[in-house]
């Protein structure tokens, strides 16, 4: 069945590759209007998006789009953008640390706010946040990522109570190990080949696979799932 997207304005943010840039063709495929944002936009090949450039660690740059989007008043907004970096908890820097909860926690927080008032007065509105299995359980090495994660299931979980009878569902997804940009970062050619060893479907996942079901939750289709962190992992948080 074809969602209904005929003028809902979605914006996506860091949706010049990878998961991000996945949830925006597919919304564009659905018939919704799509502004993407990114900190570098050469690499867009799909050009039929309003492109919007932003970097989360600016904080005057996150404000200009704070202030952007209280204009464009988006009926569904994606915050998809999001960095990582592990290493041993001894050694992380409060720079390292902080650097990561001000693009994956404040951003997403600020952007929140920038859209609610007028999801508020249409009576209907769809947040979706990208959190990350590393936002459920975790493991050594991954501490400013996991704060980063686990904080903004518990941001959705708050938001979601508080907007719900405004007609506002406000979700978290969750991927597993997907086949990014960001994913061959930080795990390398070997850490893939362990890790699909430790999935029960055997294989990463595929942006197109997160993308599908982050359109159909900020869809109208979608009108009881709310405050919820939903995995797509591949059965790994399940064994
Ligand atoms: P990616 O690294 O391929 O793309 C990240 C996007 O975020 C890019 O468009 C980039 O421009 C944007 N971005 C990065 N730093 C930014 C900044 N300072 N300001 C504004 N935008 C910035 O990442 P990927 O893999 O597509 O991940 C997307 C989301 O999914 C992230 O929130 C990530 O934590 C989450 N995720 C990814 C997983 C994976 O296996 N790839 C697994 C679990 C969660």
């Amino acid at each position: 069945m074809l969602m209904n997207f005929k003028g809902k304005l979605a914006v996506v943010t860091g949706a010049t590759r990878g998961i991000g840039y996945a949830i925006a063709v597919e919304f564009q495929k659905m018939g919704a209007e799509v502004i993407v944002t990114g900190t570098d936009p050469s690499n867009l090949s799909f050009k039929n998006f309003r492109y919007y450039s932003v970097d989360f660690l600016c904080d005057e740059s996150t404000q200009r789009m704070v202030d952007f989007l209280s204009q464009q008043q988006p009926d569904i907004l994606i915050n998809n953008a999001g960095i990582n970096a592990t290493g041993a908890f001894q050694e992380i820097t409060l720079e390292n640390f902080t650097q990561i909860q001000r693009v994956n926690v404040i951003a997403p927080f600020r952007l929140c706010q920038a859209v609610i008032p007028a999801m508020r007065e249409n009576s209907w509105g769809r947040i979706v946040n990208i959190s990350s299995v590393f936002g459920q359980i975790s493991k050594s090495e991954r501490a400013p990522y996991s704060s980063s994660k686990f904080a903004i299931d518990g941001m959705t979980a708050a938001l979601a109570a508080e907007v719900a009878s405004y007609g506002i569902l406000a979700n978290c997804v969750a991927p597993g190990f997907i086949a990014t940009d960001l994913t061959k970062k930080i795990l390398g050619d070997t850490g893939i080949t362990e890790i699909v060893k430790q999935i029960p479907i055997k294989r990463l996942g595929q942006p197109e696979e997160i993308a599908k079901f982050v359109v159909w939750l900020a869809s109208p289709e979608n009108t009881y799932i709310s405050g919820q962190n939903i995995a797509i992992d591949g059965g790994f948080t399940r064994v």
